[in-house]
């Protein structure tokens, strides 16, 4: 019998494969179809890998600044970035891989179905285990508008990871995160994108005022937003909607890409025979991990919680601690980052939450302007730290908008984690000249 079957192999079910194999435990992991799950095969990484392409193109035609000359003509050779895309997929899938066979995690390449706790078929193959960890992840959700199930034109965002061409125009149902970041993607490659969104604002989850700000930067950059909309039907491409006035709209782009948010994928896998506790939103399972049948565990997308590869990957490890070591999991700040152009990163509360909360706070809202290294490396950007603390120093939020700011975060993360003050924070030495110096003169305001 096998100490661990986990099922799926996304950042969620390899990792916590990973980690119980080098805590020297038997696992099996059982996955349908590529290593890395959405996140590496049509998730996280191919979406950055195209959206550093098209800041190429973004970057020559801005060269002259710099005084480099005659870049301002350059195209994006798409099926070049796809291709180059489509190797780097490759090469970390095999790092995927390398790193499972190091770790001792057999592999099996199979539908996993669960027949009673402690028993999965995978192809017809009954396997035995103590333990089973679902980590199956989720799939694009369609919502209930007429004309959009079995439209010709309509991608989800793994279609629109595999578009051969660019198209001439996109319109994108949902301001959230999958939506702006393709909004920005197609809108820098030279694409008429048309975003329409339910709310009256867009990243539902980022502090509003940034959120904000980075509204200005996408309208900037030619990207339409419809906020507040209510879309009636969609017929083909063309979407019918009233706007914020209740006044009747339409559009029509040649492509629609829907991302209104993901569902989990709990089919297929016998939840119901196992008596295993679910709903539309996900597996029911505790801060461990544990769902309500005894050595049935979940972790990642699957849960309904924050549906993110790195809370994933926390959660998966936390549950084979909990199962072979019997460890509680430590509380944990998650940071998130919205990989449009700018970007946008937190960890910690929006200004919205503590004002929901009722929690007194203090504010400061930095330019990154005010350090050097941005003005060198950001000409002409958007860039802000924003710091969120209570009365007595606590550090309770920090947004970063624009430059690095998913490189900073980490940072803002760590003075997070570990509950620090201003003060304690202000302890820490950044270099110089960095744009993490904004994050210091932040800290300083609030001092
Ligand atoms: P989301 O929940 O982030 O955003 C969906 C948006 O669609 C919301 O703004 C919502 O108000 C809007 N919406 C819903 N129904 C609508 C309708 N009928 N008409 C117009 N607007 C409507 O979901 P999304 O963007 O699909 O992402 C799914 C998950 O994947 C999220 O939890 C996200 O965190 C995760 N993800 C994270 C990434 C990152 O961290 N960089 C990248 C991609 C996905």
């Amino acid at each position: 019998m096998t100490d661990l079957i986990v099922i799926g192999a996304g950042p969620g079910g390899y990792e916590a494969a990973a980690e119980a194999a080098r805590l020297g435990k038997s696992v099996l992991l059982l996955e349908k179809e590529a290593l890395g799950g959405t996140c590496l095969n049509c998730g996280c990484i191919p979406t950055k890998a195209l959206l550093r392409s098209a800041h190429a193109l973004v970057d020559c035609r801005s060269a002259e600044r710099h005084g480099v000359q005659g870049a301002a003509q350059a195209k994006l050779d798409f099926a070049a970035a796809q291709s180059r895309k489509d190797q780097l997929v490759a090469m970390l899938r095999k790092g995927v891989a390398g790193m499972l066979k190091r770790a001792g995690v057999e592999i099996v390449s199979a539908t996993a179905q669960i027949a009673a706790p402690g028993i999965v078929f995978a192809e017809g193959m009954p396997y035995e285990a103590q333990n089973i960890l679902i980590a199956t992840g989720a799939r694009p959700a369609l919502p209930p508008i007429q004309g959009l199930a079995g439209n010709p034109v309509l991608l989800d965002s793994t279609a629109a990871l595999a578009l051969p061409q660019i198209p001439t125009s996109l319109a994108i149902i949902g301001a959230g995160v999958i939506g702006l970041e393709f909004a920005a993607l197609f809108a820098a490659c030279g694409v008429r994108v048309d975003v329409i969104e339910a709310l009256p604002r867009i990243a539902p989850a980022a502090d509003a005022e940034l959120a904000r700000r980075l509204l200005s930067e996408l309208r900037r950059q030619g990207i339409t937003f419809h906020l507040g909309c209510n879309i009636s039907r969609v017929s083909e491409g063309t979407i019918s909607f009233t706007d914020d006035a209740g006044a009747p709209q339409s559009l029509t782009a040649e492509k629609l890409l829907c991302a209104t948010g993901r569902a989990p994928c709990v089919e297929e896998l016998g939840l119901e025979l196992c008596g295993v506790d679910f709903d539309r939103h996900g597996i029911r399972c505790d801060s461990c991990g544990r769902t309500n049948v005894p050595g049935i565990w979940a972790c990642g997308d699957v849960t309904g919680g924050i549906q993110l590869a790195h809370e994933a990957t926390r959660q998966g490890v936390a549950a084979v601690h909990a199962m072979f070591c019997d460890e509680a999991p430590t509380p944990a700040v998650v940071p998130s980052v919205l990989y449009t152009h700018p970007e946008l990163a937190q960890v910690g509360e929006t200004e919205e939450q503590l004002q929901a909360l009722h929690t007194e706070y203090r504010k400061a809202l930095v330019p990154m302007g005010i350090s050097g290294r941005f003005l060198i490396e950001h000409p002409a950007e958007t860039g802000l730290v924003k710091v969120l603390a209570a009365p007595d120093g606590l550090l309770l939020g920090i947004h970063i908008l624009g430059g690095p700011a998913g490189e900073l975060i980490p940072t803002a993360t760590a003075l997070l984690q570990q509950g620090l003050t201003i003060r304690q924070a202000l302890q820490m030495v950044f270099p110089h000249p960095t744009i993490a110096e904004a994050l210091k003169e932040a800290l300083r305001a609030l001092q």
